[in-house]
């Protein structure tokens, strides 16, 4: 689903905020998007670059996935689950809406990358989709947030080890790359995941829903036909100060010397569409969480049966999971304990439920907690462990992975006759509308 159905199918949904007045990219445009966070907003008309427009929440509620793969909530786990397992080459094709306009003069400054926060190194790219390959991985795709430095440059936040910047780590001059602005939601997805090194995740795009490409014109790249805007250039060797810039977590992350891109070429549509992430908003949130749900669900399969993953906005979307399991044997909820600790390694706290509890209400699995669980007895609590770099509150050494503590609940309740008293008790339907009566919002 490219961005403008997605457009269309929130409008239609009801879910599409759409704000006509003026909206200035420098700071408003990010107060506006906090205040609505959560919601798909459209904004027609941005302050100092007419025929623009600008989108953000795109990704904030799950249902915009569901909607993009044709699937239910519940079974999006599953649908990245088979992606990861069977990813498909995209079709290519000779022409696509991302090159409508071709622009000569390369100036950045005159597109509407906004200015988000106060305390912010500069105005940020935050939705760029970064297609690089790997001499001898092949095609990478991932999220580089982008800070502006001039009217060709670009100081990309590379974060050790990953695709691009081992990619770069092996060109010996300028790594060529394509910046994909305004992507099918099915690509957005793809772009957060870490499948194996070698695995293309253009190809999980398109196995999610079809991604058809096209050649770049000045690079030998393929990007989404249907993107908004493409930056052509090559990320080279030289250094910028990058930040500071707010993460995950919502804290400002720190001024790091970064490599620096430089563009050579913009395509773009007619009258395009700037997709604005909020950092720390719902859309990173979910983009952030929502690709480990299928590693986490493997892992803890490889051990108990289990049916279904959360990663908790609560938790920043990183550090906190709830995992629901078919429970069949007393040692199965701390064996999913450790087993989603190895399904994502940055995950800190982890509650394990079963199928009776909402795994999507925090409630309900807060209740599974008062209900099921004995600190003493169902606790298991690690110390000193590898963590993430995004907790503020772990050790962290530069140049280290961080340490932290973390702590598993088993809120299962016992099998056979001892589960008698753990459950909630039932009561039959009853259709309102016989008794004149409709619930209140
Ligand atoms: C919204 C968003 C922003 C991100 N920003 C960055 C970033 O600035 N730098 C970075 O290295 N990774 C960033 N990431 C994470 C990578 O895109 C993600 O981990 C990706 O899976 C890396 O895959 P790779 O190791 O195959 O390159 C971001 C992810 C999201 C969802």
């Amino acid at each position: 689903m490219n961005l403008r159905d997605f457009v269309t199918w929130a409008g239609e949904a009801g879910t599409l905020v759409e704000v006509e007045r003026a909206v200035d990219p420098h700071l408003e445009l990010a107060r506006v998007i906090y205040a609505l966070d959560g919601q798909p907003v459209l904004f027609r008309t941005l302050t100092g670059f007419p025929g623009w427009q600008a989108i953000s929440g795109v990704c904030a509620q799950r249902r915009h996935f569901a909607a993009a793969l044709g699937c239910a909530v519940p079974d999006l786990v599953h649908r990245m689950a088979d992606a990861l397992a069977h990813a498909t080459p995209p079709p290519m094709l000779d022409s696509g809406p991302c090159q409508e306009v071709i622009e000569e003069q390369v100036d950045l400054t005159q597109l509407p990358i906004p200015c988000y926060h106060p305390g912010d190194g500069g105005r940020y790219v935050t939705a760029g989709v970064v297609v690089i390959k790997d001499a001898d991985f092949g095609r990478n795709i991932s999220f580089h947030r982008l800070m502006l430095l001039d009217e060709r440059r670009l100081a990309a936040r590379l974060v050790e080890g990953r695709g691009t910047h081992t990619a770069l780590g092996k060109a010996v001059g300028d790594l060529p790359v394509a910046i994909a602005i305004g992507c099918p939601i099915q690509v957005l997805l793809a772009a957060a995941m870490s499948p194996p090194k070698g695995v293309d995740e253009l190809s999980i795009a398109h196995a999610l829903a079809p991604v058809p490409l096209v050649h770049c014109q000045t690079v030998d790249l393929e990007v989404p036909a249907g993107a908004e805007l493409i930056l052509e250039g090559r990320i080279t060797h030289m250094l910028a100060d990058e930040g500071p810039f707010p993460d995950l977590t919502g804290t400002l992350d720190v001024v790091r010397r970064q490599p620096v891109i430089e563009i050579d070429c913009v395509t773009r549509r007619q009258e395009p569409v700037f997709h604005a992430l909020l950092p720390g908003g719902m859309e990173h949130k979910n983009l952030m969480g929502m690709p480990r749900e299928p590693t986490i669900f493997a892992a803890v399969n490889e051990v108990c049966r289990c049916a279904g993953v959360y990663i908790t906005p609560g938790g920043t979307s990183w550090l906190h999971a709830v995992v629901q399991i078919e429970k069949q044997h007393e040692e199965d909820g701390r064996r999913a304990v450790w087993a989603a600790f190895q399904g994502h390694t940055s995950l800190k706290h982890v509650v394990v439920v079963d199928t009776d509890v909402d795994l999507y209400d925090p409630a309900d699995v807060e209740w599974a907690i008062a209900t099921r669980f004995q600190a003493d007895r169902d606790l298991v609590l690690l110390t000193d462990q590898p963590g993430s770099s995004l907790d503020p509150s772990a050790t962290q050494t530069l140049g280290q992975k961080a340490r932290t503590a973390k702590m598993g609940l088993d809120a299962t309740a016992p099998l056979g006759e001892a589960r008698q008293g753990y459950e909630r008790v039932q009561y039959g339907p009853v259709d309102l509308a016989q008794y004149g009566v409709k619930r209140k919002a």
